[in-house]
């Protein structure tokens, strides 16, 4: 469907068209006066020069010739030279019930769809995911949803670090401890054992500590890093032990993201892209885009408009190591090769916008991908604890993702059993429910690229710009519409009317913005605009059933009329909601 906007500004073309002027000034806008009309139109005053006439004559001429339409109810040109407009009632009820009856909620879906692959997540491979993943895991699972909300076709790629020192660190780790394990013998030719000799809960006692003991024992460090060589090369023993390790890290991960309702098509890491390099690098040598540099392998990537300083991207090390950026840029060469995407875009830390901006230079410049595949990184802000720095443990540690989860469970445990009688299990049910969303909101009402304080006592409050007030306000709608049907009626039925009253028509000018915020919450890869929306639209909703007495109105239409425009209203926020990456429980 059409957005309300377009249907609005080719009226209005019309109008000035018919009363002689240019129809491109006819374009409306969300009136900064709701008191006085719903939108306006400045083309009058922007006409004034090119017709040499006061812009209330003009603005007259216009709302003189729009006399008859079937769009506005009021057009008023008001000094110097404005065109306040309000709609009429039966049109914005026709626009909903179209909305009502489209499968999609009256967004249109691409024409064309694209493939975006995003890489999110990120999580490393044995270490503990801490709050730093946490808004990766967020945001990233959200821009996924909203692209296929619009038709795209979405790969997600949670990209893990599984390739790195940590895997050298615990292999040495367990060789300490265990070094008659068939891993470590050299002539071993048999088949290794199929279980790990470790658990989880081992893994995670065995990093920190190898961490702790490479930093302190330099004989110890370097033993590390050569066994992180050796499983780079291929060492049958640690690549049998990297793939338990893998197994069993991974295994984790689902569990956890999984508790975030946060899922992954790919679950590729920096391992997958290591087949890659050894042609990548030779091409990037041959065709003469990377040269040495001090024993380094870099390639140029600065240019004149730069307005700070990009140094080279580095390929390889003077050791003939490769780094991160060799291995982002193999991993383009493969996602290339077996995707073909149309755009990939990367959620992580801000702090990594330089190494993004040397990655995709290095790839542009070198035909890694061709000039019509977008690269994009959104990098986000850190998530502070209320003394405004980074968030920690009480004790000053970094804070475990599953730890603060369990908090904020805690936290919406306590606020539900306090409101009211319920059962304890079903407390903890509804807690796990509405906690996600005080999670999720918290994070994603934000501007993606700004720090944001995590407050948990704000964030579970039933009140203000918070996930649980949206679920709120949908539980009240369910319950409204359950009791409808209670009586026997039907929902799905329900036509809606024109508004009868100010709060009702500001809902449905509400609803109507909908296919809008999705486009451009989609094109600016900014969730926040859906939540800032649904926020309005919950405010909407609280007003217009303040103000009604649905469930007690004798004239049958219009009890169903407002009963449909409960049903259109909970529609969208519970699909803005899954596009957000949370749920709704039936009852709080
Ligand atoms: N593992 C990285 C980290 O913890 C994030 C990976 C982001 N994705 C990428 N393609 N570089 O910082």
């Amino acid at each position: 469907m059409k957005q309300i906007l377009d249907l609005i500004n080719a009226e209005l073309v019309r109008g000035f068209e018919t009363a002689g002027y240019d129809g491109s000034l006819g374009r409306a806008t969300l009136s900064n006066r709701p008191d006085l009309c719903e939108y306006q139109c400045n083309g009058a005053m922007a006409g004034a020069k090119q017709y040499k006439k006061a812009p209330i004559m003009i603005a007259g001429d216009v709302v003189a010739a729009l006399k008859d339409s079937e769009l506005f109810e009021e057009t008023a040109a008001v000094t110097p030279g404005f065109i306040n407009l309000k709609l009429k009632k039966e049109f914005v009820a026709d626009y909903l019930r179209r909305m009502q009856a489209d499968p999609d909620l009256s967004v249109e879906k691409a024409a064309h769809p694209r493939t975006v692959m995003i890489d999110y997540g990120g999580a490393n491979v044995a270490k503990p995911l801490h709050v730093g993943h946490l808004r990766s895991a967020i945001i990233g699972e959200s821009l996924k949803r909203i692209g296929r909300f619009m038709g795209d076709k979405v790969i997600g790629d949670v990209h893990l670090g599984d390739w790195g020192l940590q895997m050298g660190l615990i292999i040495t780790e367990l060789k300490k401890r265990q070094p008659d394990l068939p891993y470590f013998q050299e002539d071993f030719q048999g088949e290794y054992p199929a279980e790990a000799p470790f658990t989880i809960g081992d893994l995670e006692e065995i990093y920190p500590a190898a961490s702790k003991k490479s930093k302190e024992d330099e004989t110890y460090r370097e033993e590390a890093l050569e066994a992180t060589a050796l499983l780079q090369q291929g060492n049958r023993g640690y690549r049998a032990l990297w793939q338990h390790i893998m197994n069993i890290s991974v295994a984790d991960l689902k569990k956890n993201y999984g508790a975030l309702n946060v899922e992954f098509d790919l679950w590729k890491g920096e391992s997958d892209a290591q087949p890659y390099i050894p042609d990548m690098v030779r091409r990037l040598k041959d065709e003469g885009y990377a040269h040495e540099d001090q024993g380094a392998l870099v390639v140029d990537v600065k240019e004149e408009s730069d307005t700070k300083e990009v140094p080279p991207c580095i390929i390889l090390k003077s050791d003939g190591a490769s780094l991160y950026a060799t291995t982002d840029l193999a991993t383009i060469v493969e996602r290339v090769k077996l995707y073909n995407p149309d755009e990939i875009l990367y959620l992580t830390d801000k702090r990594q916008e330089m190494h993004f901006i040397q990655v995709f230079r290095t790839a542009r410049k070198a035909g890694i991908v061709g000039p019509d595949v977008k690269l994009r990184h959104l990098g986000f802000g850190t998530m502070n604890g209320k003394d405004g720095k980074p968030f920690k443990t009480r004790e000053g540690g970094v804070m475990r993702l599953e730890t603060l989860i369990k908090d904020i469970h805690e936290e919406m445990y306590r606020k539900i059993m306090d409101n009211h009688e319920i059962d304890p299990d079903e407390a903890r049910e509804t807690a796990r429910i509405v906690g996600l969303s005080a999670i999720k909101y918290g994070d994603l009402s934000n501007q993606a690229s700004k720090d944001y304080v995590f407050d948990i006592d704000r964030f579970t409050s039933f009140e203000g710009n918070t996930g649980p007030y949206i679920l709120y306000t949908i539980v009240r709608i369910k319950s409204i519409l359950n009791k409808y049907r209670e009586s026997g009626k039907n929902v799905e039925e329900a036509r809606i009317a024109g508004a009868v009253s100010e709060s009702e028509k500001a809902l449905m000018l509400e609803l109507c913005k909908f296919n809008e915020v999705m486009e451009t919450a989609y094109a600016e890869i900014a969730p926040h605009k859906i939540c800032s929306y649904i926020y309005d639209l919950a405010n909407g909703l609280n007003r217009f059933y303040h103000e009604t007495k649905i469930l007690t109105e004798e004239n049958q239409e219009q009890k169903a009329s407002w009963i449909a425009l409960l049903e259109l209203t909970r529609k969208v926020l519970e699909t803005c909601i899954d596009l957000l990456g949370f749920s709704a429980p039936e009852r709080m």
